[in-house]
C-alpha cells in the first residue's frame, strides 16, 4: 500500500513538520549528550506523522526502538511489566533506547487506575528517551500525565505543501493527475498526509476500473451472440444500478433506429425494475434476469448490422460524483473480503453491513482488510 511504501524512514522524508523535527532533535541531542530530558507527549491529528517521526527520529539517532501499543488491551498487564523495566533499565552499553508508547489516549480504564497510572510511574523513574503519542490529551484520563511531560503539538500539514508533496508523489508513481484534483485532495484531506495518500490511489484504481467498464460496455454492443453480451460485465466489479447507467448513456450513441433505441430503452428499464427489488427485498437470485435483460436483452435490440466506431461515453450522472465512486469502489472491496470469511456474497455483506459492522471493526486483521477499507466501512451510512 502506498502509505506502507512511503513511510518517512527518515526525518528528512517527513514534509511540513520542521518544527517539530527541530524541538525533538535538540531533545534526543541533549539524551545524547547524557542530560536526561521530561518524556515528550506528540499530539494531534491523525495522519500528520506522530508515529512515523518517532520511528524516524531513533532512527536517525542511531537508537534501538521499543514500542508498545497503549490501546492493545490484549497485553494490558504485559505492557506495564515490559514498559517498568525496560524504562528503568540504565543501559550498560552506553546506548539509548527510544521509548514510544502510541495511542496512549487509547487506554483502557480511568486515571489512576489501570494503565495510565503506570505510565505516570514508568515516566517518572524512567531513564530512556520516551515519547507518548495521542490525538486528544485534554481528556480525564490523561489529566495526572500530562504535567509529567513536554507537551508537543503536531498540526495537520499545510495544504500548499501537501499539495507539493502529493505531486511529486503521482508524479514518481505515474500517477496522472490534474492540478485541479491534487487540490480538492489537499483541501479535503484536512492536513491528514495518510487519508491524501490513499485519496490520490482510489483515483487510480477508479481509472482502471473504469478502462473495465468501457470494455464491457463495447462488449455488450457489439457482441456477435447473445452470449458474448451476457458474460460482458462478468468481471467487472460495478454493481447492477451502475451498470444500467452506463449502458443507458450509450444507447443513444450506439443505436441511431429509433425502432432499436426503443426496443433497449424498453428491455433496461426492465432490468431497472428488477435491480429495485433485488435492492428493496435483497432478491439476489433476480440478479440473473437483471443482468440478462440489461446486456443480452439491450444487445438484441439491434437488427441492422453496426461495424461504426462509437466513442463510449461515461453517464453524465455519475461524472458529478467521481469521488463517490472511488470511495465505493474500496467499499466493495472490503464486503468482498468479508464476504469471503463470512462465506456470503458482497452484495449481501453490503446489506448487512450497519450490522456487521462492529463485530468487523473489532477484528479488521482477520478480514484482512487495509486502512482505506476500514475507513469505508466505518464511514458508511
Ligand atoms: N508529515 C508527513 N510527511 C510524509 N508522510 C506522512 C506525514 N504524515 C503522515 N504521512 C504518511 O501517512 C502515513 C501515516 O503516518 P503516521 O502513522 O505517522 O500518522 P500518525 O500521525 O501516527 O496517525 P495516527 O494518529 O492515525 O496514528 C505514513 O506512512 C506516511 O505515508
Ligand atoms: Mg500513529
Amino acid at each position: 500500500m502506498i502509505v506502507d511504501k512511503y513511510r518517512p524512514k527518515n526525518l528528512s522524508d517527513l514534509v511540513g513538520q520542521e518544527a517539530v523535527i527541530e524541538r525533538l532533535k535538540i531533545w534526543a541531542r541533549n539524551w545524547d549528550d547524557g542530560i536526561p530530558q521530561k518524556p515528550i507527549l506528540l499530539y494531534g491529528r491523525p495522519g500528520c506523522g506522530k508515529t512515523s517521526i518517532a520511528h524516524a527520529l531513533a532512527n536517525d539517532m542511531n537508537w534501538e526502538i521499543f514500542e508498545i501499543n497503549a490501546s492493545d488491551t490484549r497485553n494490558k498487564g504485559a505492557i506495564e511489566s515490559i514498559l517498568a523495566n525496560t524504562a528503568t533499565q540504565s543501559t550498560l552499553t552506553g546506548s539509548l533506547k527510544l521509548i514510544v508508547v502510541d495511542e496512549v489516549d487509547g487506554l483502557a480504564g480511568q486515571e489512576d487506575r489501570g494503565g495510565v497510572g503506570a505510565i505516570v510511574k514508568v515516566i517518572q523513574e524512567s531513564r530512556q528517551p520516551t515519547i507518548l503519542i495521542a490525538n486528544q490529551v485534554y481528556i480525564q484520563k490523561l489529566k495526572s500525565l500530562l504535567p509529567e511531560t513536554e507537551m508537543i503539538e503536531m498540526k495537520g500539514v499545510e495544504k500548499r505543501i501537501l499539495r507539493k508533496y502529493l505531486k511529486q508523489i503521482a508524479e514518481k508513481e505515474g500517477i496522472q493527475i490534474s492540478d485541479p484534483q491534487i487540490d480538492e485532495i489537499a483541501d479535503r484531506s484536512n492536513g491528514d498526509v495518510r487519508s491524501a495518500l490513499i485519496d490520490l490511489t482510489a483515483t487510480v484504481t477508479y481509472r482502471d476500473r473504469e478502462k473495465d467498464v468501457y470494455r464491457a460496455v463495447a462488449q455488450v454492443f457489439k457482441a456477435q451472440d447473445y452470449q458474448a453480451a451476457r458474460s460482458a460485465f462478468w468481471d467487472v466489479d460495478i454493481d447492477p444500478d451502475m451498470q444500467i447507467l452506463w449502458i443507458e448513456e450509450n444507447i443513444p450513441n450506439e443505436y441511431q433506429n429509433k425502432e432499436e433505441m426503443k426496443q433497449a430503452y424498453e428491455y433496461l428499464s426492465r432490468a431497472d425494475v428488477f435491480n429495485g427489488r433485488i435492492t428493496n427485498r435483497q432478491s439476489w437470485n433476480l440478479l440473473r434476469y437483471a443482468t440478462e435483460l440489461s446486456t443480452a436483452g439491450v444487445a438484441s435490440a439491434r437488427k441492422s448490422s453496426s461495424s461504426k466506431f462509437v466513442k463510449y461515453k461515461f453517464p453524465t450522472y455519475l461524472q458529478k460524483m467521481s469521488y463517490t465512486i472511488a470511495s465505493r469502489a474500496i467499499l466493495i472491496s472490503a464486503c468482498r473480503k468479508i464476504g469471503e470469511r463470512m462465506h456470503l456474497s458482497s452484495k449481501e455483506v453490503l446489506s448487512q453491513l450497519r450490522l456487521i459492522r462492529p463485530f468487523i471493526l473489532k477484528n479488521p486483521e482477520f478480514y484482512k482488510l487495509e486502512e482505506s477499507e476500514i475507513k469505508s466501512i466505518q464511514s458508511y451510512r
